[in-house]
């Protein structure tokens, strides 16, 4: 027997720009990391309009944390100051841990059209800020899709559903990334690790979350942070009137201190201190 986790606080996300001046929603920030641990920041893009994107993310540095972006239209070029470089195209994902430092740039590899997708940063624990950086670059027909009851469909990122994992692999927070599609009226009942913590975005449409004695509604562009507990396992998600398009992001929390300064996530300030400095004196990456 499993309890439903309920929809706890919903949060609503704040436009802002970032990069070189790239239009996005900011859905939440590190200060809402103690309810969101190891979850530091959420970010949604999504424009017709060139200027709202075309100036892209210039060279910036990364250290203590992993960074994940899971386009949905459009296309984004990577590369960093070690040579490592990747197409990102509607439906891929990217899972870059950058341990004890990279830097690197994201800029659009497209002059017009839509650009959509989602920037996620998850923290990394003390024993692993300094690891070396890794990439996992997934292509979209890399990402597998299961089909649940009454029609739903899920893209499975990182994690499981029903026996399917999804092609991100050994990362230490044991990360849940599922997109579902549910078509208008239909309902998704799966199981979660119990602790994580979790939230879900509404991307198009509208769903409840919780039991059916408990449903509480979310609306687009809105983030849902599920309750938590060690006999809390489900998840429920019912489609309003229209179709709806969901992630569900969960992971285990770290509960450790956090000192965070721009694009640096440490544990202390002095850490902080010391990343500050060794990206000034060229040494943050080899
Ligand atoms: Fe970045």
């Amino acid at each position: 027997m499993t309890t439903t986790r309920v929809l706890q606080q919903v949060l609503r996300g704040q436009p802002t720009s970032d990069g070189a001046g790239v239009h996005l929603v900011r859905l939440f920030g590190p200060g809402r990391y103690a309810l969101l641990d190891p979850f530091l920041l959420f970010d949604a893009f999504g424009s017709s309009d060139p200027d709202d994107y075309l100036a892209g993310f210039p060279d910036h540095p990364h250290r203590g944390f992993e960074t994940v972006t899971y386009m949905l239209a459009g296309a984004m070029e990577h590369r960093d100051s070690a040579g490592n470089a990747g197409l990102l195209e509607a439906g891929s994902v990217q899972w870059m841990t950058a341990g004890r430092g990279i830097v690197h740039s994201e800029m659009p590899r497209q002059h017009e059209g839509r650009m959509a997708g989602f920037q996620l940063w998850v923290n990394l624990p003390a024993a692993h800020k300094m690891d070396p950086p890794r990439y996992q670059d997934i292509p979209p027909d890399a990402v597998p899709e299961v089909a649940l009851a009454d029609g739903v469909t899920v893209k499975v990122l990182a994690g499981e559903v029903d026996g399917t994992p999804g092609p991100v692999r050994g990362i230490v927070t044991d990360p849940t990334y599922l997109d579902f599609t549910l078509p208008s009226g239909a309902a998704a009942s799966f199981p979660l690790p119990p602790g994580h913590h979790a939230f879900v975005h509404v991307f198009e449409g509208r769903i409840a979350i919780g039991p059916p004695a408990d449903e509480r509604a979310l609306a687009v562009d809105q983030v849902g942070v599920l309750s938590v507990g060690d006999d809390q396992h489900g998840v429920r998600l019912v489609a309003g009137d229209d179709p709806a398009r969901v992630l569900l992001i969960a992971a285990r929390p770290l509960g450790e201190p956090v000192a965070h300064w721009g694009p640096f996530v440490m544990n202390t300030r002095d850490e902080i201190d010391q990343a500050i400095a060794d990206y000034r004196a060229g040494r943050l990456v080899d």
